[in-house]
């Protein structure tokens, strides 16, 4: 008889074996789609002030082979909920990730929440076993996005032509640094990461933007830090010193050879001047000269943000998966 239960993710003899399943029911994508131990043992016990976790597991006698994961947002979208289910490739079809997902959803219910997000990837263009499965549990498709990956040497050869056509325009700055915003753009910063929800296309997905104080800025830096994760991060200064744009490179310490893009984003007043290229190759310029082990960077976003595709076809990112948003009303 398998039971669905709640995991407890200090107990790492536990956590490891819901890490297991999520590896090898992901471990057919290409990319890098599962994250390695060393930072699920770190990142999933650790506070977060951003989001609340749970994680539940289908067990089996003594044996894990389902893992569920629900995250909630704690600052904003306070009626959603993002719920992720994993079944072991040898325990398929047999209704585990159905009883997973029904869990996540009395969770997500239990909590207030009353959507249900999650994500489906396929291959490029394709369809496959997650859409079926999605649309067994309800889920509609809110957004279909490019998951694309950029190894260095790809990089590297198109480095140069690129940083060439993307001057940083006259009277304009760029900045770097390594996840704390420095102390006199802190507020300009939040003012940009305000606008974020409103500005990157979210299809159907149901959204709001939030307010981004100082506080909530250093709060979610300090998690960074304590979880050995390094936000690489480019900043545009305007001519009158405000924040114009920011985009970053993540690295995490405990897996060096790969980065992921987090937010890219040029306020609107500012755009038109090729920032938002400028602001990648600063990034990625930051990231390869601090991880001389770096491989390859991975970006998402959606098929209908042409700007942005634009921008990292330039750069020499390739298109590997097709990533659709998933949402369900409860
Ligand atoms: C998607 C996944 C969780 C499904 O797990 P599962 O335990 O096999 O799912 P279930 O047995 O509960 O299937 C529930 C329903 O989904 C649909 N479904 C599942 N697998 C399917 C397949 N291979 N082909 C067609 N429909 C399928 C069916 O409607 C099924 O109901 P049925 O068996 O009564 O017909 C599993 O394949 C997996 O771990 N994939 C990798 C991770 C992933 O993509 N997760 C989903 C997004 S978070």
């Amino acid at each position: 008889m398998v039971d669905i239960e709640q995991i407890n993710p200090r107990n790492e003899a536990a956590l490891r074996a819901w890490w297991e399943v999520g590896r090898a029911a992901t471990a057919y994508r290409p990319g890098k789609p599962w994250p390695v131990w060393e930072q699920s043992r770190v990142a999933l016990p650790a506070d977060n002030p951003e989001r609340g976790i749970t994680l539940i597991g289908a067990i089996d006698g003594r044996e894990m082979v389902g893992a569920g994961l629900l995250t909630r947002s704690l600052r904003d979208n306070l009626h959603t909920a993002m719920a992720f289910a994993y079944t072991r490739p040898d325990r398929v079809r047999e209704g585990i990730g159905r009883r997973l997902v029904e869990e996540l959803e009395v969770v997500a219910a239990g909590d207030g929440r009353t959507t249900v997000q999650s994500e489906a990837y396929l291959p490029p263009g394709g369809s496959g076993v997650p859409e079926a499965f999605a649309t067994a549990m309800g889920y509609a498709v809110a957004s279909r996005e490019s998951i694309k990956e950029l190894t260095l040497t790809d990089y590297l050869a198109r480095r140069e032509a690129l940083a060439a056509s993307a001057p940083v325009p006259d009277g304009y700055r760029v900045i770097t640094f390594d996840t704390v915003c420095p102390d006199e753009h802190l507020d300009s910063f939040g003012r940009l990461l305000g606008m974020l929800l409103a500005e990157v296309p979210l299809g159907e997905l149901d959204l709001e933007d939030s307010e981004w104080s100082a506080e909530r800025i250093r709060e979610a830096e300090r998690r960074q830090v304590a979880i050995g994760r390094h936000v690489q991060t480019a900043m545009a200064l305007a001519p009158d010193g405000s924040v114009a744009g920011a985009s970053d490179v993540r690295v995490d310490d405990s897996d060096p050879a790969h980065g992921q893009v987090g937010i890219t984003l040029v306020d609107p007043v500012h755009r038109g001047r090729r920032l938002g290229l400028a602001l990648k190759v600063a990034t990625h310029d930051l990231a390869v000269a601090t991880y001389p082990e770096l491989v390859s960077v991975d970006t998402s976003n959606a098929e209908v943000n042409t700007w942005m595709n634009a921008v990292n076809d330039a750069l020499g990112y390739r298109t590997i998966e097709t990533l659709l948003e998933l949402q369900k009303t409860l």
